[in-house]
């Protein structure tokens, strides 16, 4: 480009954090329902629910609107409400809370694992009472906490576990899909998820009664699901409901979204695989720790991420990064020292939360990433601690 006085000015992309992969697959399948069916529980809708229950091994599968909507949808099928508590954590994005207060219950924060980022279980532990209700386990970065103790906690107890598994498309846990371990799995298909339709979520859920109360809910209270089946002649008002079902037009979306699933994967993972051996000597030079690392974690490199020894050096580093037009971020602001967190739940100390919250950073992850950006983003990363 000519600048102002004839001299070349050279320009240096910015690098966003994410970047959805949408192509004419998507285009041709959009065009397709925008002349058929539109509204949601259409033939779209239908076919990406069975995918996915397929993919996941879950009995049945409910699109919403968002993840968001997802959680609302499975605390409300579950019959969790008013007077009960649900522990989930503070590191973590806002819905997991919001859901349990739309609801009417209180969330109860619990601190996390630092091996994991996930629910520690004997934090957990602690902040059961007689109210508790439901755990929501977050798979962060679709790395599962320790599952095996969740569940055990709260099957001794008659709780619900409603797994948070907006990030954990694709990752699994002893063998078996995120968001099939409990009593419901909600997932994300925001458009900074591994699979994408701009804002989208489904709901996967276990027991066959609860899946029908939620199809009622998600249809504004009406049996209409169970009338497009062709079980019931005319559909009416059958309970209290809201709107959660996804428009068959974003479902087109995620039907050819699915469709490259592997594809999709496969790219992500090239580039995790590129930051963690370009990275691995920094690393340990720097005590940072390069997340997910646990072997014994099978995730969906939805989430590379470094971990800094303390919040300066992530501090430094992203401020460097980002002066080169790389958007590395942190995550998250965690929610009980949010000012709607500290307003019901103002004396919480959660160490680990704090420690993790305060010193990681996330780099660029997704699939059209070229290697020349990730080489950009290594060399930019070793330039800020050198
Ligand atoms: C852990 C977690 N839960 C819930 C959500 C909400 O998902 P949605 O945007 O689909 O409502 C997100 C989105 O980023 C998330 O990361």
């Amino acid at each position: 480009m000519a600048g102002a006085f004839g001299c070349s000015i050279l320009r240096v992309e910015p690098i966003p954090l994410s970047r959805p992969w949408f192509g004419q697959d998507e285009l041709a399948r959009v065009r397709e329902a925008l002349e058929g069916r539109s509204a949601g529980d259409g033939p779209f809708c239908r076919r990406v629910e069975r995918a996915l229950a397929e993919r996941l091994g879950a009995p049945r599968v409910l699109l919403t609107t968002s993840c968001t909507h997802a959680l609302e949808l499975a605390l409300l099928a579950l019959g969790v409400g008013p007077g009960q508590e649900v522990v989930c954590p503070s590191f973590t994005f806002v819905s997991t809370a919001n859901a349990v207060l739309r609801v009417g219950a209180r969330p109860v924060f619990a601190d996390i694992e630092e091996r994991t980022l996930g629910l520690d279980p004997a934090e957990v532990e602690r902040r059961l009472s007689p109210r508790t209700a439901a755990l929501i386990p977050v798979h962060y970065a679709g790395v599962a906490p320790d599952m095996e103790r969740l569940l055990d906690l709260a099957g001794a107890r008659g709780l619900f576990v409603v797994e948070d598994a907006a990030q954990a498309l694709g990752a699994s846990f002893g063998g078996r899909a995120l968001g099939t371990l409990g009593d419901a799995g909600c997932f994300s298909f925001h458009e900074t998820k591994n699979v994408a339709c701009g804002e989208g979520g489904a709901l996967a859920l276990r027991d066959a009664a609860v899946g029908r109360r939620a199809e009622i809910i998600r249809e504004k209270g009406t049996n209409r699901s169970a009338f497009l089946r062709g079980e019931v002649d005319k559909y009416t008002w059958v309970a209290e409901g809201s709107s959660y079902v996804l428009s068959d037009v974003l479902a087109a979306v995620l039907d050819a979204q699915l469709a490259r699933f592997d594809e999709i994967h496969a790219r992500r993972s090239a580039v995790a695989s590129r930051y963690r051996e370009a990275l691995a000597g920094w690393a340990v030079r720097h005590g940072v720790r390069l997340f997910p690392d646990l072997p014994d974690r099978q995730t969906n490199d939805h989430i590379f991420a470094l971990i800094f020894p303390d919040g300066t050096a992530r501090d430094r580093c992203m401020a460097f990064l980002r002066a080169r037009g790389i958007g590395a971020t942190f995550h998250y602001v965690p929610l009980h020292s949010s000012p709607h967190g500290r307003s019901f739940a103002p004396d919480e100390a959660l160490p680990a939360t704090d420690r993790i919250a305060s010193r990681l950073l996330r780099l660029p992850l997704f699939p059209l990433l070229t290697s020349a950006e990730v080489d950009r983003v290594v060399e930019a990363v070793l330039d800020s601690a050198s």
